[in-house]
């Protein structure tokens, strides 16, 4: 919103577009965008509306060509209030199409509409009221319900003198269990506090029951940013779901809590409760925000996610550095120092996370369970609650959570809250809704990770755990040798990261002779068994490719059936307690005819004598090789996914920041 400095409609498609491709690393389905109409907007198509909305499915960039296509909009106009609203859609309730995709409206004349990011669990039964009193709906999302109730309350109005904003929170109070973040636009000049509103967006959270919830820990994140000028006087707000659409703009940013309500009303912004009473307007702090724009761009790779995994020797220092003294073998967590005594008082530690995040908790497990001498659990954040695990006062629950806005891991978070345990989280988000909403935690400073698949995060997230690990055993006389043998490694972890990356070549030219295959196996145990699963991950996420990752101590109770000379495996067998077994593991594939490419530690013959291939890597402390061992597979799925044919960015199906459960 704009409402000093005039510009042209042209520039606020640019603006829009801009913002929405900025969020397209998270990979979705369609987009769109409203305006305000201007009195050329005259064909039937946008009927002479005031808003005027544009969608369409598939990537930003065809949206961006639409805009153009449209012969009516006066692109030169200088406006000098203005306003646009756009949204890039990952589909959950209907197939991903232009009606499917948001704005969605309440009717043929576009009176309300609105973006939405969650879930409304109730829009069926709001849908067949709303269809009961003659309200027709003309896609098949759950978002429609929004708008379409939204102007059956201002139809009902009866003579009642209805702000927007009273408007807006009558209906969003009828709206059940979803995590929301709502921006509505109007095209009636309704009164709020009897000014004119231009824009509502709030976020909003309720159980299931309808009843609202206070302090909820499930929300989309959202941020409201702010241009000023010299005298410090707002000319512009700009409303995201996440910094990076806006960075360009402004680094002020004022994030908003669960409940509130933002509105800016005669170009100023005004921030109020939902269910308010009087006088309790809220105060939010402007934030400013260290992320710089070149940090997010993709410099001279071809993709994001190589982009990232060539960043790996810098963001794991930078997980490090200011935190490991490496004169005095000291390690400090400024986010955790004030909860060390409760934690280490604890009766176990719950590690939960979704995706690569999750393996980042098994990669870590066996040295935390050695170092803190505690029983660790790892969950995957949606199994925990389907089973309604219980959790105690004495437990300390960890989320592990790049974008930290994750709905999983959130709604694991809201439990174990409720029931009275430690939250700790580890993201790499500043200002995140995991963040914030944690007791305390540890910020992976891995820099902002735009490529869909986690790479760079995984990494810095398995060194954070470690220094934890490393943290909770600085007392113990009889750690002490294993605490400096691991210290020593982190010392020469980067150098050791920058050589397993000049192994890209040879990586690339096994990616050319595997990229037809259908499947490929990966297979470790111990210490390397989170790389096993992390790396299938990765080669399902972006080749697409059937992948599996297998622990070789489960070998013999069935995968070992799928083993021949076709199918491709690739096994990790490095120098640690697990080594002679993982050698058996290679004898039962090698006598079933496998050929196995193996990642095995540098100048080991006995291994390499059985292998098709080798990628030979650095060898470091057992507990830190799984850092390494992972990079090849990255690699790996990058190359096999350009070999493919595929958008490594935008692999389909998949979001970066999957904010519905
Ligand atoms: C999505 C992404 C995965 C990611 C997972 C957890 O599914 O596609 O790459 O690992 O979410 O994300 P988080 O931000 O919580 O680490």
């Amino acid at each position: 919103l704009n409402y000093c400095v005039p510009c042209t409609r042209k520039e606020i498609f640019e603006t829009l577009v801009k913002g929405l491709q900025r969020l397209e690393y998270r990979g979705y389905d369609s987009a769109g965008i409203a305006v305000d109409g201007d009195k050329n907007t005259t064909t039937e198509d946008i009927n002479n509306n005031k808003i005027v909305l544009i969608k369409k499915k598939g990537k930003v960039k065809a949206l961006d060509e639409e805009l153009y296509k449209i012969d009516c909009m006066d692109l030169e106009v200088e406006l000098d209030t203005h306003f646009g609203m756009a949204h890039t859609r990952w589909a959950t309730h209907g197939e991903p199409s232009a009606l499917n995709s948001h704005p969605q409206r309440s009717d043929k004349n576009n009176e309300f509409v609105v973006i939405h990011n969650g879930i409304i669990t109730n829009y069926k039964e709001l849908k067949k009221y709303l269809n009961s009193k003659g309200y027709e709906f003309e896609s098949e999302t759950d978002t429609e319900v929004i708008p379409k109730l939204i102007k059956y309350v201002y139809d009902n109005r009866e003579r009642e003198d209805l702000s927007f904003s009273t408007l807006v929170e009558r209906v969003i109070q009828q709206l059940v269990r979803s995590p929301l973040l709502i921006g509505v636009r109007s095209k009636y000049e309704l009164s709020a506090e009897h000014i004119p509103i231009q824009y509502n967006t709030g976020e909003f959270f309720q159980r299931e029951k309808g009843v609202q919830e206070k302090n909820s820990h499930n929300r989309p994140d959202i941020s409201t940013a702010v241009n000023s000028t010299e005298d410090g006087k707002a000319v512009e707000y700009y409303f995201a779901s996440d910094a990076s659409a806006i960075i360009e703009h402004t680094n002020k940013v004022i994030y908003l809590e669960d409940d509130d309500i933002a509105a800016v009303v005669g170009g100023k912004l005004s921030l109020h409760r939902l269910n308010r009473l009087a006088g309790e307007d809220p105060v939010r702090a402007i934030q400013t925000l260290q992320m710089e724009l070149q940090e997010i761009m993709k410099g001279n790779f071809e993709a994001f996610m190589q982009k990232e995994i060539f960043e790996q020797p810098e963001s794991v220092f930078n997980t490090m550095r200011g935190r490991i003294c490496f004169d005095t073998n000291k390690v400090i967590l400024g986010g955790l120092k004030d909860h060390l005594k409760e934690i280490k008082r604890c009766r176990r530690l719950i590690m939960i996370g979704c995706g690569t995040s999750f393996h980042a908790a098994v990669a870590t497990r066996q040295v935390l369970e050695e170092l803190t001498e505690l029983p660790v659990m790892v969950e995957l954040a949606s199994d925990f609650l389907d089973r309604n695990t219980p959790v105690f006062r004495d437990d300390v629950c960890f989320y592990i959570s790049q974008s930290g806005e994750t709905a999983d891991t959130l709604m694991a978070l809201r439990y174990c809250k409720d029931r009275g345990a430690l939250t700790v989280g580890v993201t790499n988000t500043v200002g995140s809704s995991i963040s914030r909403d944690t007791d305390c935690g540890v910020h992976i400073n891995a820099g902002p990770e735009i490529g869909v698949a986690s790479t760079k995060a995984y990494t810095s997230q398995f060194v954070a755990l470690i220094m934890f690990g490393l943290i909770m055993s600085e007392d113990r006389i009889s750690l002490q040798a294993r605490r400096l043998e691991i210290i020593n490694g982190l010392r020469i972890l980067p150098e050791l990261i920058k050589k397993v990356l000049t192994l890209d070549k040879n990586i690339k030219s096994i990616a050319d002779e595997l990229y037809e295959q259908r499947s490929l196996l990966v297979m470790g145990r111990g210490f390397n068994y989170a790389t096993c699963l992390e790396g299938a991950l990765k080669i399902k996420e972006i080749p697409y490719m059937h992948s599996e990752g297998i622990l070789a101590g489960e070998l013999k109770h069935g995968p070992l059936a799928l083993i021949d000379k076709h199918m491709p495996v690739i096994m990790i067998i490095m120098r640690d307690a697990c080594y002679t077994k993982c050698q058996n593991a290679l004898q039962q594939v090698t006598a079933r005819s496998g050929r196995p490419i193996i990642l095995c530690c540098q100048d080991d013959p006995e291994v390499s004598k059985n292998a098709y291939k080798t990628i030979e890597l650095p060898q470091t402390v057992d507990c830190l090789q799984g850092i390494l061992s992972v990079i090849p597979l990255q690699l790996l799925s990058f190359h096999l996914a350009v070999l493919r044919g595929y958008d490594v960015d935008c692999p389909r199906n998949l979001a970066k920041s999957v904010t519905v459960e």
